[in-house]
């Protein structure tokens, strides 16, 4: 790409008069193809959390994470804010691909960039409220008496500066994770990942958090991702992608219930020309099997089930389901499983032979 540009003439300068260029947009976050796998010794094998999800979000915005347990929820938050590096796939913070960076610089990227709450455990139970929220100016080189200062001066805008001088231990949830919160917020960060951060709180102290985070979106521009299931905070969010398996299968507006999905949902194909289709969409059609394209148009597919148990293409090759999972090896038997039990790939179909 860059080369075939040092190849093209130089464009011609217009000076514009009353127009103003704007760059384009930096996404604050942007993930491509995110893969990781949990290697395991046991039996069960390894789990595959993340399966090829992208991702991208802007200056100031607000993205919530809807899904179910164990679909992969707190891992994609780990592999976007760099706690954790991902099996395969790149995280861009601000522009800078931070799956290839190291050491000092890795460190610095996330200092500059990016702040996690977690639903809970996110102070160190050894130092007071303050030195909670002075901790990462430390750590980025502040010194003591200054990150202090600024410490206090955040404990005062949230409304805690009484509980400074107070352990962890003896803080309510909604103050422990208000401190969360300052410290979170000290280094002035592009973004927030926030893993269900009301989820331990009783629903009042949970909106007086959902308020400041809407106050800081507003008048900072702190873009947030956020992991939850409350609808309030879905409501705040401009988006709400619904994460299954390890892959966002749909988005949300911003009013997204998460018990009724199924009424706002947008189906997502992804670069790749993969669609998922959530449970209840499947269980409706019928469940998995092949279909028939009746209608193509750019803006539109209508499919009908095949309903024939097997399909002959050219050749008279005969079309079977894969003995044994191309991905781990699983062999399938008898099955006619059409997801590997072992490591949830879906199973091709192949040339019997
Ligand atoms: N440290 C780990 N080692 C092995 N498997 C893990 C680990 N953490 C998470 N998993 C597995 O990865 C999948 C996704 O987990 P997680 O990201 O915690 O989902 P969620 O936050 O949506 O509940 C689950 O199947 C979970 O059991
Ligand atoms: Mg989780």
């Amino acid at each position: 790409m860059v080369k075939e540009r040092e190849h093209m003439e130089e464009p011609v300068e217009i000076p514009l008069t009353d127009e103003v260029h704007v760059e384009p947009q930096v996404p604050v976050l942007e993930a491509h193809n995110l893969y990781h796998i949990y290697g395991s010794n046991q039996e069960d094998g390894n789990v595959v959390a993340l399966r090829g999800l992208s991702v991208s979000i802007g200056e100031g915005e607000v993205v919530a994470v809807v899904g179910p347990s164990g679909s992969g929820k707190s891992t994609l938050l780990k592999a976007f804010g760099g706690l954790m590096k991902p099996s395969a796939g790149s995280v861009f913070l601000n522009g800078r691909n931070m799956t290839r960076i190291t050491g000092q610089e890795l460190v610095s990227l996330r200092q500059e960039t990016v702040s996690f709450i977690f639903q809970e455990g996110n102070l160190l139970p050894d130092l007071n409220a303050l030195d909670n929220v002075a901790q990462p100016l430390r750590h980025a080189g502040v010194r003591a008496r200054e990150a202090r200062r600024r410490a206090m001066e955040m404990l005062e805008s949230l409304g805690i500066e009484d509980r400074a001088r107070s352990l962890p231990a003896t803080l309510s949830g909604g103050e422990a994770q208000r401190v969360a919160i300052g410290r979170a917020l000290i280094t002035d960060p592009k973004i927030i990942l926030a893993d269900e951060p009301t989820g331990a709180l009783d629903p009042i102290s949970g909106r007086r958090i959902i308020d400041l985070f809407r106050q800081l979106n507003e008048e900072r521009g702190v873009a947030f991702l956020i992991v939850t299931h409350s609808k309030e905070i879905s409501t705040f969010a401009n988006r709400a992608l619904e994460l299954r398996d390890g892959r966002f299968i749909a988005q949300h507006g911003n009013d997204v219930d998460d018990g009724d999905l199924a009424s706002t949902r947008e189906l997502l194909i992804d670069d790749t020309g993969t669609m998922s289709l959530p449970p209840d969409v499947l269980a409706t059609l019928g469940g998995p099997g092949r279909f028939d394209i009746n209608d193509l148009s750019r803006d539109g597919i209508s499919m009908e089930r095949v309903l024939s148990e097997r399909i002959t293409v050219e050749g008279n090759v005969e079309m079977i389901l894969a003995p044994a999972c191309p991905a781990c090896g699983y062999i399938y038997g008898e099955s006619t499983e059409e997801e590997c039990p072992s490591c949830g790939s879906s199973r091709p179909m192949v040339a019997s032979s």
